[in-house]
C-alpha cells in the first residue's frame, strides 16, 4: 500500500492552486469586498451566505458551516476521498504527487479501520436489499407511517432470520471473519461459538459525520427483548460522542439553526418523515458533554426534547447539568416536554409538522427551566425560601463559564428573589472578567463580507481558545509564545476546544513552513477542520504583531485561570502585560506562582455556597 503524500506537497499544491478559480468553476463566484460569495453549495438557501477568502485561500459558509481549503472542496462538493482530490489539484496545476514511506504500524492501524468501514459499508447495503425482499419487514415500516423515500435516505435495512445469514455470506475466510468480529457484526461466544449478532430486526446504520457506516441499531419487529439492539464498542465506534441523524439532517440540506435532541431512532427518522430534518438522537445513552460539544460545532442552538413523565424530567435535570459548562456566549439550550405518553415519533403523527413545530418554537429557555428547578418544592414567598432558590440556582449557575449569560441568569435570578445581583456575582467568586489590555482592547474581529455572522460572532466574548485559535490561523508564528503552557496545564480543563488548540499549537510547531490551508488540509477529524475554517476567517483588527501576540497571551492566560479556578489577578495581568513571553523568561518566583494556575483544585465542588 502507498504511503502518505509528503505535507510539503500539499503545501506545494496549495500554493500553486487558487480556490476562487476551482470554486468559481463549480459554483459562480461574486466578488463581494475583498472576499467572493454565492449560494452554498452544500445547503439550499436562497440569500448566499458561502464565502471564499483569495487572501487566506479557504471557503466558509455561515449558514450551515461548511468550510476548508481548494482540496476539502473538492472532496465535499465530488465526493472524492483526499487522495483523488489532491491528484486532481495536482493535474491542473502539472505536478506529479510523491508519496512518503508510511511507518508499519501507522499503515496496518489504516488498513485495519478501512477494512472494517468497507466492511459495514457492505453489510448496510446488503440489509438495505434484503429489506426489498422481506414483505414482513417492509410491512412493518409501512405500518409504522415510514415511506420507501425516507427509508432509502436513512437506508433502512433488514437482517433476515437465522444465525448465520451475514457469518456465511461475508465471512468466508478467516480474515474477514476476523473483522466480521471486531466490527461486533458476529459475536463469538463461549467454546467459540460464532454467530450473526443481528437477527430478524430492521437496521438503522449508524453513519459518522463523513457518512461512513460506523455501527448500527436493530429493531424486533414484534414485542421481543431486547427492543433494541446496538453494535458495541468497535475501533470506529464510540457511542459517547455519535449523533445519529446528523450527517443525514446536513444531506437533507436542513437548516442548521438549531438541532432537536430525541431519544430514538423512529423519533428521528418520523420527524423527517414529517419534514422535520433538525433531529438527532443519542445512542441509547444519556446525552454526555461530548455529545454537546459536537452539536454545538454544528448549531448554536440544541433543544432537548423529552417525555412529560418523571423519567422525562430526571433526563432533563441530567442534560441541564451537563449543558451549564459548555454555555458560552452565544450558545443556546432549551427544553421541551411531551405530553405524558407521547414521543416525537408519535406526536408529529397524531399532530403533524406544523404543531410540532410550534411546539419547538415555544420550547422552555434554559434559564427559565434552572430557576424553576431551584424553585421547585421550595415557598417564595417568606425570606426562608427565597434563600433557598437562590442557593439552588447558584450551584448550577455556578458552572456556567463567566460571560454575560451568565451575569443575565444571576440577574433573572435577583428579579425572583429579591436578592442583590452584586452580591451574588460574588459568591460565585473566582470568574472576575478578563483582565483590560492596557492598550488596543480585544476585538471578536467582525466577519468581513459576510452575510449572516453565525451566534459565536456576534457575540461580544468569543471564548478564550476560539479566540485564541482565531489568532494562531491568522497569525500562525504566535504559537511560539505558546510554550509555557504545557500540555497537562491546559488538559486539566477538559475541553474539546482546549484540546483543539493544543493540537493546534502543536502542528503549527511541527510545520513551522506550513501554510494555514496547508496545516488544515491533513486535518483527520472532519468536524474540527470545520472549526479551525471558521475560525480562520476572522479577521483580527489589530494589526501589529506586538498587539496580537499581547492578546493572543491574554487568552492562554485566561484559559490557564480557567483551569486553576483560583485567580492570582496579578500575575495574569502580568501576562496580560505581555511580559514573560517565554517560561524560561520568568524569575524563580514567577514560575512557581504560574505552576500554581496548574495545580489541580484542592476542593472538589466550589458551590457549596
Ligand atoms: P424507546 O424504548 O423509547 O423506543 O427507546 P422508541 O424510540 O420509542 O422506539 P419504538 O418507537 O418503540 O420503535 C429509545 C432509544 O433507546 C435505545 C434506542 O436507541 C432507542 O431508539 N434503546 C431502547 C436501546 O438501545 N435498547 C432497547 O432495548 C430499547
Ligand atoms: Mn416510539
Amino acid at each position: 500500500m502507498s504511503g502518505r503524500i509528503p505535507q510539503s506537497f500539499i503545501d506545494q499544491l496549495l500554493d500553486r492552486t487558487d480556490i476562487v478559480e476551482v470554486i468559481d468553476a463549480a459554483v459562480k463566484l461574486k466578488k463581494s469586498g475583498r472576499n467572493y460569495s454565492a449560494c452554498c453549495p452544500f445547503h439550499q438557501e436562497k440569500t448566499p451566505s458561502f464565502s471564499v477568502s483569495p487572501d487566506k485561500q479557504f471557503y466558509y459558509c455561515f449558514g450551515c458551516g461548511a468550510g476548508g481549503n481548494a482540496l476539502g472542496f473538492l472532496m465535499a462538493h465530488e465526493h472524492l476521498p483526499f487522495v483523488e482530490a489532491v491528484e486532481r489539484l495536482a493535474r491542473r496545476a502539472g505536478l506529479d504527487v510523491p508519496r512518503e514511506q508510511l511507518s508499519p504500524q501507522a499503515e496496518q492501524q489504516q488498513r485495519r479501520e478501512r477494512t472494517l468501514y468497507d466492511r459495514l459499508a457492505e453489510l448496510s447495503e446488503w440489509y438495505y436489499s434484503q429489506l426489498k425482499n422481506s414483505p414482513e419487514a417492509i410491512h412493518y415500516l409501512k405500518k409504522r407511517g415510514i415511506s420507501g423515500k425516507t427509508a432509502r435516505d436513512y437506508r433502512i435495512g433488514f437482517a433476515p432470520a437465522g444465525w448465520d445469514n451475514v457469518l456465511k455470506r461475508f465471512g468466508t475466510d478467516d480474515a474477514a471473519l476476523h473483522e466480521l468480529i471486531e466490527s461486533g457484526m458476529v459475536v463469538e461466544g463461549e467454546d467459540s461459538k460464532r454467530y450473526d449478532r443481528f437477527r430478524h430486526r430492521v437496521m438503522f446504520p449508524i453513519r459518522d459525520g463523513r457518512g461512513r457506516v460506523i455501527a448500527f441499531g436493530g429493531r424486533v419487529l414484534g414485542d421481543d427483548k431486547p427492543k433494541y439492539l446496538n453494535s458495541p464498542e468497535t475501533p470506529v465506534f464510540h457511542k459517547s460522542r455519535e449523533l445519529y441523524g446528523l450527517f443525514e439532517a446536513r444531506l437533507a440540506g436542513a437548516s442548521m439553526d438549531r438541532l432537536l435532541v430525541v431519544e430514538g431512532y423512529m423519533d428521528v427518522v418520523m420527524l423527517a418523515e414529517h419534514g422535520i430534518h433538525q433531529a438527532v438522537a443519542t445512542l441509547g445513552t444519556a446525552v454526555g458533554r461530548a455529545h454537546l460539544e459536537r452539536l454545538f460545532r454544528h448549531t448554536s442552538e440544541v433543544i432537548f426534547c423529552f417525555d412529560g413523565d418523571n423519567a422525562g424530567l430526571k433526563a432533563a435535570h441530567r442534560a441541564l447539568e451537563v449543558s451549564l459548562p459548555t454555555l458560552q456566549d452565544g450558545r443556546m439550550v432549551r427544553f421541551m416536554f411531551l405530553p405524558d405518553g407521547e414521543d416525537p415519533d408519535s406526536l408529529v403523527q397524531k399532530e403533524g409538522r406544523a404543531a410540532f413545530a410550534e411546539r419547538i418554537a415555544h420550547a422552555e429557555p434554559l434559564s427559565a427551566f434552572l430557576l424553576r428547578t431551584a424553585a421547585t418544592g421550595q415557598d417564595s414567598q417568606s425570606p426562608d425560601g427565597r434563600a433557598r432558590i437562590a442557593r439552588n440556582a447558584l450551584a448550577l449557575i455556578a458552572q456556567v463559564p463567566a460571560g454575560l449569560f451568565r451575569s443575565l441568569l444571576i440577574a433573572e435570578l435577583a428579579k425572583q428573589t429579591g436578592l442583590d445581583a452584586h452580591r451574588m456575582e460574588q459568591q460565585l467568586g473566582g470568574h472576575d472578567a478578563p483582565p483590560t489590555p492596557p492598550r488596543e482592547r480585544p476585538e471578536p474581529p467582525p466577519p468581513q463580507d459576510a452575510a449572516s455572522p453565525p451566534a459565536a460572532q456576534r457575540s461580544p466574548q468569543l471564548g478564550a481558545a476560539h479566540q485564541a485559535m482565531g489568532y494562531l490561523l491568522f497569525n500562525p508564528q504566535l504559537a511560539a509564545h505558546a510554550n509555557p503552557l504545557n500540555e497537562s496545564a491546559l488538559a486539566a480543563l477538559d475541553s474539546p476546544d482546549t484540546e483543539l488548540l493544543l493540537k493546534l499549537i502543536a502542528e503549527i510547531q511541527a510545520r513551522p513552513d506550513s501554510s494555514v490551508a496547508g496545516l488544515l488540509s491533513y486535518w483527520g477529524d472532519a468536524e474540527e477542520r470545520s472549526l479551525l475554517a471558521r475560525l480562520a476567517t476572522y479577521n483580527p483588527l489589530l494589526t501589529s504583531h506586538e498587539a496580537l501576540r499581547h492578546e493572543f497571551i491574554g487568552c492562554l492566560a485566561r484559559l490557564a485561570q480557567e483551569a486553576a479556578k483560583r485567580p492570582t489577578r496579578q500575575l495574569q495581568a502580568e501576562l496580560a502585560e505581555g511580559l514573560p513571553l517565554n517560561y524560561s523568561d520568568l524569575s524563580p518566583e514567577q514560575k512557581q506562582r504560574f505552576q500554581a494556575l496548574f495545580q489541580p483544585k484542592a476542593d472538589k465542588n466550589r458551590s457549596g455556597a
